[in-house]
């Protein structure tokens, strides 16, 4: 099985169990005083992920977490850090104009961001940045939508995008949402996450991880479809009512976990749905950047094709999370 892990080097991994949301991460102070003059470099990955909380409930995590991780960076000795972010600290455009967003472009876009989850990850992002004009060496990774490993199939089932594919095919239908879905395997985004923190002039950038690819939701569940799952498209409020009535009887709680995702007002909540499944057609990322730093290497993104739906389905199969589809 292609896996990151190698059993001769498991020795040198040594955890330190802390929480983010803690002054000096809940350690002591000598714990943190001898972790900031051990350690060499710091890749700021954790996060409380969740599309529901308001900001007050994500802040302690994602916002005051990096702080503390700033200040281990800068205490004793300087250390680097690369920091995990997401594209969603920009807007979901709902205009009719197109907008792209760049590696280089400011956070002072001057939109509001509507779940508290991108709120608490731009304000972290504006942290970092401000660390980095007083000279700490930091580079920062905006993430798109991360799926499964692109060889294996293996996959967290407990995101989004993989309970609300099991959801629509409980359910045999799909609601009619437009948009483009990014699917970006988090084996390409660690790969490249490694490769560009290993390189000097990666100091200072900003780097924007995501399928330069993305497909249409119609296309999306097309392919569900031809793996022989019957998907009916239906009116949005139509979906929304059977995902209630399926909710109620269902005794797995993804159903029910997705229904504060889908609310009756669609219009006043569309971003919030766009962000957590698919982004507006309006909005477009821009990573040039990336790709030309990568341009030398073997690492690249793949292709969202039968090939990487094939392995991802196969392996909810084979691991309960999907039944097989009824032939
Ligand atoms: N998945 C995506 O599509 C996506 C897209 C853009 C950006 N990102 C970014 O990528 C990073 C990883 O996201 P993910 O999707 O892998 O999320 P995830 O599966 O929820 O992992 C987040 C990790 O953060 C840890 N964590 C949360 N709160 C913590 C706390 N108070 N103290 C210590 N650890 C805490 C979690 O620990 P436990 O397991 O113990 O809860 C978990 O290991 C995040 O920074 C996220 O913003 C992800």
């Amino acid at each position: 099985m292609y896996s990151l892990w190698n059993e001769h080097l498991s020795s040198r991994i040594i955890p330190v169990v802390g929480d983010l949301s803690r002054p000096f991460f809940g350690l002591s102070q000598e714990q943190f005083l001898l972790l900031a003059n051990n350690i060499d470099v710091i890749y700021h990955n954790g996060a409380l992920v969740n599309f529901i909380h308001p900001y007050e409930q994500m802040r302690a995590a994602n916002v005051q977490g990096t702080q503390e991780v700033l200040r281990l960076a800068s205490l004793i000795k300087v250390k680097p850090v690369h920091y995990v972010s997401t594209l969603s600290v920009f807007p979901a455009q709902s205009d009719s104009e197109v907008q792209v967003f760049r590696e280089k472009d400011y956070l002072e876009h001057g939109e509001i961001l509507e779940s508290g989850y991108a709120q608490s990850k731009w304000v972290a992002e504006k942290l970092v940045a401000i660390a980095l004009s007083r000279g700490l060496p930091v580079t920062i990774h905006r993430l798109g939508r991360i799926t499964g490993n692109s060889k294996t199939g293996v996959w967290n089932t407990n995101d989004f995008m993989c309970r609300m594919i099991k959801c629509c095919i409980q359910l045999g239908s799909v609601p009619e949402i437009t948009g483009l879905v990014d699917m970006t395997p988090v084996d390409y985004v660690s790969q490249a996450i490694v490769y560009l923190s290993q390189q000097k002039e990666s100091i200072g950038e900003v780097f924007h991880l995501l399928n330069p690819h993305p497909i249409k939701l119609e296309e999306l569940m097309g392919w569900v479809r031809s793996y022989s799952y019957p998907l009916r498209l239906v009116a949005y409020e139509e979906w929304r009512q059977e995902l209630i009535t399926a909710a109620k009887h269902s005794p797995d709680a993804t159903l029910y976990s997705l229904l504060p995702l889908f609310p009756e007002n669609r219009s006043k909540n569309q971003i919030s749905i766009e962000e957590s499944l698919s982004q507006s057609k309006m909005t477009q990322f821009d990573c040039q950047n990336t790709q030309g730093k990568l341009a030398d290497t073997s690492i690249v993104c793949p292709a969202i094709d039968d090939e990487l739906l094939k392995n991802y389905f196969s392996y909810f199969t084979h691991h309960g999370f999907l039944n097989y589809p009824h032939l």
